[in-house]
């Protein structure tokens, strides 16, 4: 057994400690936002936050967030209202989608420590998180919209 909580909820999964934790939020806890892109750790499809830090679930073992706290796009805003979230409904940015939710937690994850990035800081933060359709320029115009308030 694994403790930890997600989303604020306490939980307890009976798996293997080198489970990938991407595994246990989709197949465990059925949160199936998340998504598997690549598998090693190189697209940013499967972004969740543990204890706050942007992170690639497919690469991380169960055992390492024993006590910790981890958030997925189902948490981030209990309504969907987080300010990023109605900024990206806004600038029309997914397109088939896939890619997003890991898009959105990374960016989630700069603005919780940098409310006022400048756009040369949000490209370099976003740098690992792949988009095969190429809503590159729409994902740096939602963050900067959401640092703004609008
Ligand atoms: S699926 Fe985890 S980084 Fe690609
Ligand atoms: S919106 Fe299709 S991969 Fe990003």
């Amino acid at each position: 057994m694994t403790a930890f909580t997600i989303n604020g909820r306490r939980v307890d999964v009976k798996a293997d400690g080198d489970t990938p934790l991407l595994w246990v939020i989709r197949e465990h806890l059925k949160l199936t936002g998340t998504k598997f892109g690549c598998g090693i750790a190189q697209c940013g499809a499967c972004t969740v936050h543990v204890n706050g830090e942007p992170t690639r679930s497919c690469s991380t073992p169960l055992k390492d967030v024993a006590n910790k706290r981890v958030i997925t796009i189902e948490g981030l805003s209990p309504k969907g209202d987080h300010p990023l979230q109605k900024a990206w409904i806004a600038e029309q940015v997914p397109q088939c989608g896939y890619c997003q939710s890991g898009q959105i937690m990374t960016a989630a994850a700069l603005l919780a420590k940098n409310k006022k990035p400048s756009r040369d800081e949000i490209k370099a933060h976003m740098n690992g998180n792949i988009c095969r359709c190429g809503t590159y320029n729409g994902i740096v115009r939602a963050i900067e919209r959401a640092a703004k308030g609008a």
